[in-house]
């Protein structure tokens, strides 16, 4: 069996991006996939986090993970600072990187802006945490959105700059799962911008917690053009909103552009909307309830994610002591 690695910020509130982009994916792949899951509270230390919320943020975002439908009889689930494996190899990676791979993140260039000289290191090396996360479990599959294909491809030439240098067919080639039709959800007020926990307007996300009204509010809101819809996905061309919210339609029915526009073309937003608010309300609502439910037990919440954490450790650690062996640490 493949095993699956992939994670998740507790830096807010998880969103629709997420879901449709990721978590959905990973509940279906625990069907026939070795399946490791994590909260990475390392990463999302990378840009402040208030350490009164932190934690509470951490437990959140596991009870959303398992009231999406993961499942921690089948799939592994912990929070990343929970094993130390992660930062072993980090920090071997990050003697691995070059300055210049690193230079070339986009993702990078985006949340540092213009506050290159003040954004703290970790955001810098953020990828070569990632790249440990995946490789401490010589995990080779990693479902993500699309926002994460240059950080894939980076872990890649981490894996292989270290077998070339350390003279060992040790980590193996990873390979992205970018899947479905809303693998990049777009902000609901800015079709060019990808939806963000970090987005200041909180009308361009929208929340796995969020009620019935504020979805239907927000999907209402939702920028659009004054064009009916095409009949055909080469109508959406040049119209980034439209195809956004023909991608989340097409994504929650299971279907693809052209079968979501062969049954909606030539609708007005207005008629659309309605359909999808609907749609979506039919699918967050249990998620945000059943969250609600497994928050109320803490003690339950805490104890899955300590067993994940431990199993975690016992594939991790034999081999990032093996990478730290072919490194020529001393170990007595
Ligand atoms: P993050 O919230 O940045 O930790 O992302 C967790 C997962 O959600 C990753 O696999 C991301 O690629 C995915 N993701 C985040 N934002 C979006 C988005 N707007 N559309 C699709 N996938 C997303
Ligand atoms: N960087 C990812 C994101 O922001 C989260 C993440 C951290 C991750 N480690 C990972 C995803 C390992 C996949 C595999 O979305």
């Amino acid at each position: 069996m493949q095993r699956i690695f992939s994670g998740i910020q507790p830096s807010g509130v998880p969103h629709l991006g997420n879901y449709l982009g990721a978590v959905r994916n990973w509940v279906r792949l625990q069907q026939d996939h070795d399946c490791i899951y994590c909260v990475v509270d390392l990463h999302a230390i990378t840009v402040w986090q208030d350490p009164k919320e932190l934690a509470n943020q951490t437990r959140g975002l596991a009870a959303a993970l398992l009231a999406c439908g993961i499942d921690p009889k089948a799939s592994l689930l912990f929070h990343q600072s929970a094993v130390y494996a992660h930062l072993r190899l980090a920090w071997i990676f990050n003697c691995v990187a070059r300055m210049g791979w690193l230079n070339r993140m986009t993702q990078f260039k985006e949340k540092a802006g213009k506050e290159r000289e003040n954004v703290s290191t970790g955001l810098f090396t953020y990828p070569n945490l990632m790249a440990a996360d995946i490789l401490a479990y010589h995990a080779t599959r990693v479902p993500v959105g699309d926002d994460q294909r240059q950080h894939l491809e980076l872990a890649n030439d981490i894996a292989q700059k270290f077998n070339h240098d350390y003279g060992a067919e040790f980590f193996p080639a990873i390979e992205p799962m970018i899947l479905g039709p809303a693998a990049r959800v777009m902000s609901l007020r800015d079709g060019s911008k990808k939806m963000s926990k970090s987005d200041a307007s909180g009308q361009s996300v929208i929340n796995l917690n969020d009620d019935a009204d504020t979805i239907a509010l927000k999907i209402r809101r939702a920028k659009t053009d004054p064009e009916p819809l095409p009949s055909e996905p080469a109508g959406l061309e040049g119209r980034p909103e439209a195809r956004n919210l023909v991608g989340i339609y097409a994504a929650l029915t299971d279907t693809d552009h052209a079968a979501v526009l062969r049954e909606h073309g030539g609708k007005g937003f207005g008629a659309f909307k309605q359909v999808l608010a609907d749609l979506l309300v039919a699918h967050l609502s249990p998620i945000a309830a059943e969250t609600q439910r497994l928050l109320a037990d803490s003690a339950t919440l805490d104890g899955i994610l300590h067993d994940g954490a431990r199993k975690a450790e016992a594939i991790a650690e034999p081999i990032v002591a093996e990478a730290e062996r072919l490194v020529g640490f001393l170990k007595v």
